[in-house]
């Protein structure tokens, strides 16, 4: 594991301290009354917290890092084509949790250096709970080393999913896999929160994830931990994750191709 670079340690830390900022206003405001929108469909939600976070993290990587690209969700940020570093932000992950009052969402992270991922960084402001990696770096959760878990029989594991907000209309809805899984694994959960669930394979809590329509913004710092946590992540061949995240399979490594296999035999 190398030490990051003095600049890569300065977005780390700007990249803490901004998830920091937007999770104490994430906490805040939960369970209050929140204005709420919908977006590509009405299970699409927005909330103003969603908003808010986001112009937090929009405004001060303006004034830290002019030069920067920035990547965020809601589509506050600017996106510069020669920036040789690009923030993707997802503000709040897990807004219909949030909407609903489930406790169960995150602000996410990621750092890229001309198209690489440098650094990423997960935060739960519930459970006070900071998962960052630096390319390699390692990974870590509160400060201290995550590793993948190291079951390797996918009957033992304990995995999850997600469903795109297309799932009413569309038939590519990843039922058939949800189903396979809950067939041949231990237990299988979809709790919202896609960020949430990377970090949750890289510190172990998961043996794996995997689920389609993703954005980049979903998988930027997620799927560094999941890397950097000794996992590994891939489309639904094995080939590379794209770069917008759709589709993407994360494990602990051991049981990564037993994952292919299952999504194979349902997506025939
Ligand atoms: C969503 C969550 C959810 C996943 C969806 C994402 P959002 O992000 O990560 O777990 O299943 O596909 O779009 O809208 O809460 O930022
Ligand atoms: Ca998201
Ligand atoms: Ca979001």
């Amino acid at each position: 594991m190398n030490d990051p670079s003095p600049e890569t340690a300065l977005i780390l830390e700007l990249a803490l301290r901004l998830a920091r900022a937007a999770g104490a206003l994430q906490r805040s405001r939960y369970e209050t009354v929140l204005t709420i929108g919908t977006k590509s469909a009405p299970v699409d939600l927005v909330t103003e917290v969603d908003r808010a976070c986001e112009r937090l993290i929009v405004d001060e990587l303006a004034v830290a890092r002019p030069e920067d690209a920035v990547v965020a969700e809601e589509g506050s940020g600017t996106d510069r084509s020669s920036a040789t570093w690009r923030w993707i932000v997802d503000p709040l992950d897990g807004t219909v949790n949030y909407a609903h009052g489930y406790p169960r969402f995150c602000v996410s992270i990621g750092v890229e250096r001309r198209g690489v991922r440098r650094v990423g960084v997960v935060h739960d402001p519930l459970l006070n709970e900071t998962f960052h990696a630096t390319q390699g770096g390692g990974a870590f959760l509160n400060g201290k080393p995550i590793h993948v878990s190291k079951e390797d029989e996918l009957g033992r594991g304990l995995f999850a999913t997600g469903f795109a907000y297309d799932v009413h209309r569309s038939h590519d809805d990843n039922l058939a896999s949800w189903a396979a899984f809950v067939k041949s694994a231990r237990a299988v959960r979809r709790d919202g929160s896609a960020a949430l669930d990377l970090c949750y394979v890289a510190c172990g809590r998961f043996e794996g994830y995997w689920e389609q329509k993703l954005h980049a913004w979903d998988v930027a710092a997620g799927q560094l931990l999941v890397e950097e946590a000794g996992g590994r992540c891939s489309d639904f061949g094995g080939g590379p994750v794209p770069p917008d995240g759709n589709p993407i399979v994360a494990s602990n490594g051991r049981v990564h191709e037993q994952m292919l296999a299952l999504l194979r035999s349902v997506r025939r």
